[in-house]
């Protein structure tokens, strides 16, 4: 098979690396990939939301599967795209349609479908600046910290998490005139859920899914989770915590029901659904959905398949996933996120990196690098993702930090702590 990668950071790389071991593969493409993808496969100049292009390229280079990476693309509609296209829809594109993607690309469409199917979530209501007042009115009915959420996709940053009320008021008019932009027109109230969280992964075709080993990332930039938050600078696969009992309600309770809703609503679905958890008193509740694999939770999920990920694709696209089982390596693997200095604000790139050659019992995948004169330089604030097994969490972040120590470029960070509330 050929196949088209559409994304360029470490979740893509391992993707790459992770179908490239299947016999089903022929040859790979990736678009626009980084210097990682390109000793798998070759990179393609193309912009993940340029659709036309997009359509010029798989047609023009016979490619038989999209895979996508990225939540934009698919919030902006490219499985739609496709299927709409009398030439386009007989290659199959993994991810969820426009409207299953809404479950990422609108808070409002997530808690709402969330109730319309009883999956436990944060009680809510949705406001916009008409009903600005009773916005208000509402957080003076729920305790701190108050959750205020832009509706639509905001990079990540359109979450916010606020001690005092007042701080929470005047957020919220700021996210309604605009602070974030059309994402925060309509911004939801959430109740606060106090626990611990972990993330799921499920591999749907709309009708049956497979559930893909769990993750923990750490979003803040500083160690001991703090700072600003980024797009996850660290992550570890099994969590503890998230035990067979814990697992089995995740299923029952969240899992079937979002399935079975998507099934319902016939809303076309095939791809991943990133489920993320807050562990109540040993309950799951949903804080979000994204329509995606994770990044860097990727990093560290994939490498714990053992099961051929490009033919369990395959029989998403055919909608034949009731055939398939999954199979999982159970020792520990770790990740940690070599970013540039600066990162998640202003920061500079192109610095050369060197220590790549030797990646000692480790994976790198390549986050924000890219290839130039024929040497590897940083080409974004997340650089490369430092991925090891090990029996168990100690062993696999030992190996990941000798080889974090080893790469090095300038102004190279990275957290030290990752784990540390395991
Ligand atoms: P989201 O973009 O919805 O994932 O929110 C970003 C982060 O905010 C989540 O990963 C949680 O850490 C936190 N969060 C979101 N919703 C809630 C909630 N209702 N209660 C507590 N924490 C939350
Ligand atoms: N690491 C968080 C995400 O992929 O959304």
């Amino acid at each position: 098979m050929k196949v088209l990668i559409l994304g360029s950071g470490g979740r893509e790389h391992a993707i790459a690396w992770k179908i490239s071991q299947s016999p089903l593969l022929t040859s790979l493409f990736v678009a626009p990939g980084n210097a990682g993808t390109a000793q798998l496969g070759t990179n393609v100049e193309l912009s993940v939301t340029d659709f036309p292009a997009i359509r010029d390229f798989v047609l023009g280079n016979g490619i038989d599967m999209v895979i996508v990476g990225p939540e934009v693309p698919l919030v902006a509609g490219i499985y739609d795209y496709f299927t709409a296209d009398p030439k386009l829809k007989k290659i199959p594109l993994i991810g969820p349609s426009k409207l299953g993607a809404s479950l990422e690309g609108s808070k409002k469409f997530a808690n709402e479908f969330m109730v319309r199917h009883e999956i436990p979530t944060a009680r809510y209501i949705n406001v916009t600046l008409n009903t600005y007042q009773e916005g208000v009115e509402y957080l003076k009915t729920l305790e701190p910290p108050y959750v205020l959420k832009a509706d639509g996709l905001a990079a990540g940053k359109g979450v916010l998490i606020l001690d005092s009320l007042k701080e929470a008021e005047k957020e919220l008019k700021e996210m309604l005139e605009g602070k974030f932009g059309e994402a925060g027109n309509n911004v939801v109230i959430e109740e606060f859920l106090p626990g611990i969280e972990v993330s799921i992964f499920v591999l749907t075709d709309g009708v049956s899914y497979l559930i893909f080993p769990e993750a923990k990332d750490y979003k803040r930039i500083g160690e001991g989770d703090t700072g600003l938050n980024t797009g996850g600078m660290g992550a570890i696969s099994p969590v503890p915590f998230a035990d067979k009992i814990f697992l089995r309600k995740v299923e029952e309770k969240i899992v079937k029901p979002t399935v079975e809703g998507l099934n319902k609503e016939n809303i076309d679905y095939k791809g991943f659904i990133y489920i993320g958890l807050m562990n109540v008193l040993g309950n799951p509740y949903v804080v979000e959905y994204n329509v995606r694999m994770g990044d860097p939770e990727g990093e560290v999920v994939l490498p714990r398949i053992s099961s051929d990920l490009l033919d369990l694709f395959v029989a998403v696209s055919r909608k034949k996933l009731k055939k398939k089982t999954l199979e999982t390596d159970t020792r520990t693997v770790s990740t940690v996120m070599l970013v540039s200095d600066g990162y998640p604000g202003a920061y500079e790139k192109g610095k050369e990196i060197s220590g790549l050659d030797d990646p000692g019992k480790s994976v790198i995948f390549h986050a924000g690098t890219k290839l130039t004169d024929g040497r590897v330089v940083t080409n974004g604030g997340r650089v490369l993702s430092v991925t090891s097994f090990g029996d168990d969490m100690t062993e696999a972040l030992a190996r990941t930090y000798v080889t974090a120590d080893r790469i090095q470029f300038e102004g190279k960070y990275y957290r030290r702590d990752i784990g540390f509330d395991l």
